[in-house]
Formats: structure tokens, C-alpha cells, sequence
């Protein structure tokens, strides 16, 4: 599958992506991740990505014709594309979401800034309009990420082991997410201090009762 990011800063989720277990899966194949600069498919001198908002205001807007030209391009003649504009005025971005994007070939992803992003994108560009959660960022940078890692670990063989993904997706409707712990047993933060201890049910090797106890101490994140 691959995520293609609209951004004007691209250097620095590249790098991101290029480490870690989805490094290992672009290595592999299995997922593509590359961020583009918008400024590729500017046709001026200064490469101007952004201009004055018309009525007014404080700001720069990021145009429409940069960004219809580069959509253009990376999509080509592609099926199961979409389009994403990311906005704090989108829908919520959930498990459920990532789970639907799965299905594609290619993910395109235009990240604002600064004021955001000509209207005329959102109306006839993107297929849909995200958010990352309730409050405003500085651009669409960070949700691009977080979008394409969710999305992309998913995917089978990107994680790791098949198994994990079985095991904590209880039957595909959603995810098990629970406290972990690991080595040491106990820990003394200074001398006088209480042990921070590892609940003695996770010690037990009891399959059955351990899966129980992260049940009730975890939480299901659904994607139905
Ligand atoms: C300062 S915001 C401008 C928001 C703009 N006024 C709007 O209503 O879309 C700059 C950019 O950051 C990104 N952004 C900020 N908060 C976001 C959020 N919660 N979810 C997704 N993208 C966000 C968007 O791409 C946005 O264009």
C-alpha cells in the first residue's frame, strides 16, 4: 500500500518513516511512505504555495492549483485511491477509519498550514475531510503521521509476528490495548521508598487467567 503526503516540510516525516518496524516494511515491500514537497508542483519563480485570504484576515492560505496539480500526478490512473484533507473541522479520525483505509492501494494525504487550505480543495479534491481529535496544531504534519502509522501497522506483516495481530484484534471487530510490564520484577526508586511492583497475576503463566485480568484492566478500542 502506499501513502503518498502532501506537506511543505517533507524531510522530516521521511526520516520518521524510514526507522523502526515500518522502515523495516518499506525495506520489505510491504508499505510505501513518501512525503512530498508541494512546492514541486508550483509553476513561479518563488515556487508560492499560499496567498492571502480573500475577505480578509490574518494569514496564509494554501492554494488550490499546487495541490489539484500534485493529486493529479501521484494518483495517475490508479483505483482504490483517497483523497484525505486534514482539518480540525473533519470527522474524527478512529480504529474504525484506519481499519476502512486498509482496503486501498494508495493513500493521499494534504496536510495544512498556517491558515489552512484553500475551501475549493476540500469541495472538489479530497474524498474526505479528517481530524485527529478536538484541538488545533500548527499543521496537518503530525495527523498525516499518525493516520499512515495506524493505518499501516494494520497491515499484515508490517508489526511483526501474524499472531499479535489475531490475538489482540478479538475476531477483527476492534483492538485489546492493555498495561504492560517487563523486567524487573520489582522495582526501588530510591531506599526508603515502597517496591513498584508486577501484578502477581501476570507472573502466574495462567493463559486463561492472565487474558482475563487484561481484559479487565485494559480497554477495547472498537473499529466496527
Ligand atoms: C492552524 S490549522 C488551520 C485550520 C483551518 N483554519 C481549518 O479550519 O481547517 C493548520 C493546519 O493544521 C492541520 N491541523 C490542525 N489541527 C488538526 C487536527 N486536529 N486534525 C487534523 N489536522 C489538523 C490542518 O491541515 C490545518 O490546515
Amino acid at each position: 500500500m502506499d501513502f503518498d503526503i502532501l506537506t511543505l516540510f517533507p524531510e522530516a516525516i521521511n526520516y520518521y518513516f524510514q526507522q523502526g518496524l515500518l522502515g523495516r516494511a518499506q525495506k520489505s515491500g510491504l508499505i510505501k511512505v513518501k512525503a512530498h514537497d508541494l512546492r514541486r508542483w508550483t509553476d513561479d519563480k518563488h515556487q508560492t504555495v499560499d496567498d492571502k485570504p480573500y475577505g480578509g484576515g490574518n494569514g496564509m492560505v494554501l492554494k488550490v492549483d499546487p495541490i489539484f496539480r500534485a493529486v493529479k500526478e501521484l494518483k495517475g490512473r490508479r483505483r482504490k485511491v483517497k483523497v484525505i484533507l486534514l482539518t480540525p473541522r473533519g470527522k474524527q479520525f478512529t480504529q474504525s477509519l484506519a481499519r476502512q483505509y486498509l482496503d486501498l492501494k494508495q493513500l493521499i494525504i494534504i496536510s495544512g498550514r498556517y491558515e489552512g487550505v484553500d475551501q475549493r480543495v476540500a469541495e472538489h479534491i479530497a474524498d474526505d475531510q479528517i481530524s485527529i481529535g478536538p484541538y488545533v496544531l500548527m499543521s496537518g504534519d503530525l495527523p498525516a503521521m499518525s493516520i499512515v502509522e495506524a493505518v499501516a501497522r494494520l497491515k499484515s506483516g508490517v508489526a511483526g509476528d501474524e499472531n499479535w495481530l489475531k490475538e489482540r484484534q478479538d475476531g477483527g471487530h476492534g483492538f485489546w490495548e492493555y498495561p504492560q510490564y517487563t523486567r524487573p520484577e520489582v522495582f526501588k526508586p530510591s531506599p526508603r521508598s515502597s517496591s513498584w511492583v508486577v501484578p502477581k497475576m501476570l507472573l502466574t503463566g495462567h493463559h486463561r487467567k492472565v487474558e482475563r485480568w487484561r481484559r479487565e484492566h485494559g480497554r477495547f478500542i472498537e473499529s466496527e
